[in-house]
């Protein structure tokens, strides 16, 4: 099989290294793909909003599967443009993408079908969304309806602050056209974790849980970025809670979308609020994600080349999708300025100094003179998989001390929360 991975961030490094293992693709390709991606695919430089010319491509390359990393090719309709010119595509269609690309349309979905998140309004009128916010008080979150880069959530701790956000959002329009809608949504209390699953339509098999760490500094303290590390599987998703997950959110989902004529087929991405009260939708995304991807598919034990294309095919079987008995932890290392700023051209050095079984995904780096520098706000993410989460996380940062940029911004705590459960 011929497959293009879509996207050159980290989590894409992490599907094509995967790929690139199995025995059935007999070709691996990257559209844009990234310096580190051109070690193990033929990188095609296509912008992602070029969907035209991407799926020309594919067509012109005989090329058997499109998986697709990034949220906004897919909210702009990849999928649709590219199977309407007979490709197979990983990744849902633009109406099954809204799960992600609307949170209006996600918040609606979930009232009408039971699926239990926090309690909700939507508004487009800035007025009533302010007396919505003094009727209700606070803590209180506030979300811009569209793609807002991972940035479009305040989570309030006093009326002012939401009022704040509401002005940003919808007067100032920070966020563009993703702001002219919000969502005003209860605070909920509780652990937060991501299941993933993969899915064909109709068949739904989750895969091993996960835990983001979404601040810049240790204790969850400072701003929120896109990620800082990630360990899997999370503890506090016990086997138990899991099933609950797949019976009260995944499966509703998956079957009220088909209800509303819409078929959901790619990764689906549950972040969950882990409350007193059982675990709620903190938001769903309509892909991998990331850094959760790079200690997630380090675990997979099977073809996921096979699981994918089974996917598109609508034959996705459980038995397909086995995992490793051991624990993963990626530590992602950032440049400095991240997440306000990022900043580019610092020498990474270090890389050919690690354990022969570390794993270096690259998020955001460029090649200068035959050497890796940085070249994102997240640069790379160090993972290691070993027989229990404390080992995994040790030699995860036993690696991440052999590698030194300029400016390097690196927690200190990725799996703290995990090990506590386990005590
Ligand atoms: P999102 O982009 O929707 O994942 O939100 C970013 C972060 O904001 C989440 O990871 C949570 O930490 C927080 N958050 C979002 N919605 C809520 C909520 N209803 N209650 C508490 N925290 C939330
Ligand atoms: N790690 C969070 C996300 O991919 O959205």
């Amino acid at each position: 099989m011929k497959v293009a991975v879509i996207g050159g961030g980290g989590r894409e490094h992490t599907l094509a290294w995967k790929l690139s293992q199995s025995l059935n693709v007999e070709k691996l390709y990257a559209i844009p793909g990234s310096a580190a991606m051109a070690d193990i695919a033929t990188c095609v430089n296509i912008p992602l909003s070029d969907l035209e010319g991407i799926a020309n491509y594919c067509v012109k390359e005989g090329i058997d599967m499109l998986v697709v990393g990034p949220e906004v090719p897919l909210t702009e309709g990849l999928a649709d443009i590219c199977q309407a010119k007979g490709l197979a595509v990983f990744g849902p269609n633009k109406a099954a993408a809204q799960m992600e690309g609307s949170k209006v349309f996600a918040k609606n979905l979930m009232k009408k079908y039971h699926i239990p998140t926090a309690a909700y309004a939507s508004f487009t009128d800035g007025e009533a969304a302010k007396a919505y916010i003094h009727e209700q008080g606070a803590p209180i979150v506030v979300k811009a309806d569209g793609l807002a880069a991972g940035k479009g959530v305040v989570v309030a701790q006093t009326e002012e602050e939401a009022v704040e956000a509401v002005n940003a959002m919808m007067e100032d329009h920070i966020f563009g056209a993703s702001g002219g809608r919000i969502v005003i949504e209860e605070c909920m209390v509780g652990e937060e974790a991501s299941l993933l699953a993969f899915v064909d339509g109709t068949t739904i098999v989750p895969m091993i849980s996960a835990q983001d760490h979404k601040r810049i500094f240790d204790n969850d303290e400072g701003p929120n970025t896109g990620g800082m590390g990630a360990y899997a599987p999370a503890p506090v998703m016990t086997p138990a809670l899991v099933k609950e997950v797949e019976e009260t959110i995944l499966r509703p989902t998956i079957e009220g979308l088909r209800q509303e004529g819409i078929t959901y087929q790619g990764c689906l991405y549950a972040g969950l609020m882990i409350t007193a009260q059982g675990p709620k939708v903190v938001e769903f995304n309509c892909r991998f994600g990331d850094p959760e991807t790079q200690a997630v598919l380090p675990l997979l034990d099977s073809d996921l080349a096979e699981i994918m294309y089974a996917c598109t095919q609508g034959k996705l079987r459980a038995d397909m999708v086995q995992w490793k008995p051991a624990s993963a932890c990626c530590v992602v290392m950032a440049s400095a300025g991240y997440p306000a700023s990022s900043h580019k051209g610092d020498v990474i050095e270090g890389l050919d100094a690690l354990d022969t079984d570390a794993m270096v995904f690259h998020s955001g780096t460029a090649k200068k003179d035959g050497q890796y520098v940085t070249n994102g706000g997240r640069v790379l993410g160090v993972t290691a998989v070993a027989p229990t989460l404390k080992e995994a996380i040790d030699k995860a940062y036993h690696n991440v001390q052999a590698i030194h940029f300029d400016g390097q911004q690196v927690r200190s705590d990725i799996g703290a929360k995990g090990l506590k459960h386990l005590k």
